[in-house]
């Protein structure tokens, strides 16, 4: 039987089903009265979502790179256990493995209003044992609905501590980035990527007028993207997370890069539920971290 008849067999039903998908992806399609998902096993990677009868929440580039192995270009890869370039080691891949790898399904619910709840756990291999020596259980928990909920759990299952660094890395589909605003991040200071890595801070709503590419230290539990090309607002709800990524990386990045189709960054976000720079988490042996995101959208 193959891996995909035996995940239909096993969790598919009520909303729930497993086909193999470009490149050999293995993906979880979700379909209920509230919404339509797909979620790819690999990297436990919501690439698509959209309420029922409206424009996709989540964007995923049309020139995504749909391979085993490789980074998908758009939903919402997971990053982990580090974000960004590796502490020490330049040749780990940037954001951590988490995204790459395959994990498994442990569990599918479907909630009383008809949400389906899907939950991953990482497979750990070799591989990652050698980039991640510490012993860790890590899940990641999607609950597709009328809205969508992301939650990473990682608990440290050894003897020491660890320091954890990651980010919900979301894509979110928009209208114009020349007219959009975040907001939720004013008084904030941020590390600036694209000035050195400078500290400044940040005075108002983020606007865009170039390449983005900033670390917001000390956020709260809420962000807001306005994007009046879509009449839409976009709620970013969060628990478990000090730092935020605001990221577009403009026409020329985003031509160099290869995965973004053209134009494909004017229609997109980066707004990032993170522990990352100073927020980067020390987990003593036995304790857990739950990072949690809750994304929603109404009509501006
Ligand atoms: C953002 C980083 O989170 O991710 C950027 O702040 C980076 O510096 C971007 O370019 C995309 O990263 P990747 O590895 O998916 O190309």
């Amino acid at each position: 039987m193959s891996d995909v008849e035996q995940l239909n067999r096993d969790f598919g039903g009520a909303g729930v089903k497993f086909v193999t998908g470009a490149g050999g992806l293995v993906l979880a399609e979700v379909n209920n009265v509230h919404a339509r998902a797909t979620i790819a096993l690999q990297g436990a990677h919501v690439m698509t979502y959209a309420r029922s009868g409206e424009e996709p929440l989540i964007w995923l580039s049309r020139q995504a790179r749909l391979a085993v192995g490789k980074s998908i270009r758009g939903g919402v890869p997971v990053c982990w256990p580090w974000f960004g370039p590796h502490a020490d080691n330049p040749k780990f891949p940037g954001h951590g493995f988490a995204r790459t790898v395959p994990w498994r399904l442990v569990q599918a619910t479907t909630l009383p209003d008809g949400s389906n709840r899907l939950e991953f756990q990482i497979e750990q291999s070799e591989a990652t044992r050698a980039q991640w020596p510490h012993a860790s259980d890590v899940r990641t928990i999607v609950t597709v609905g009328p809205t969508l909920t992301v939650e990473l759990l990682t608990t440290n299952t050894g003897k020491e501590a660890f320091t954890l660094g990651q980010a919900l890395h979301t894509y979110f589909e928009i209208g114009d980035i020349h007219r959009l605003s975040v907001l939720g991040l004013d008084g904030c200071d941020y590390l600036d990527k694209v000035d050195g890595g400078k500290r400044k801070t940040q005075q108002g709503a983020v606007t865009f007028a170039g390449e983005t590419d900033r670390v917001y230290l000390g956020t709260g539990n809420r962000c807001e993207i306005r994007d009046p090309a879509l009449n839409r607002s976009i709620v970013i709800q969060c628990s478990g997370s000090r730092s935020t990524v605001v990221w577009n990386p403009w026409n020329e990045k985003a031509d160099k890069m290869g995965d973004f189709g053209p134009e494909g960054w004017t229609g997109m976000v980066c707004v990032e539920t993170a522990n990352a720079a100073d927020d980067v988490r020390s987990l003593a042996p036995g304790e857990q971290h739950r990072l949690v995101a809750i994304y929603s959208s109404a009509p501006l």
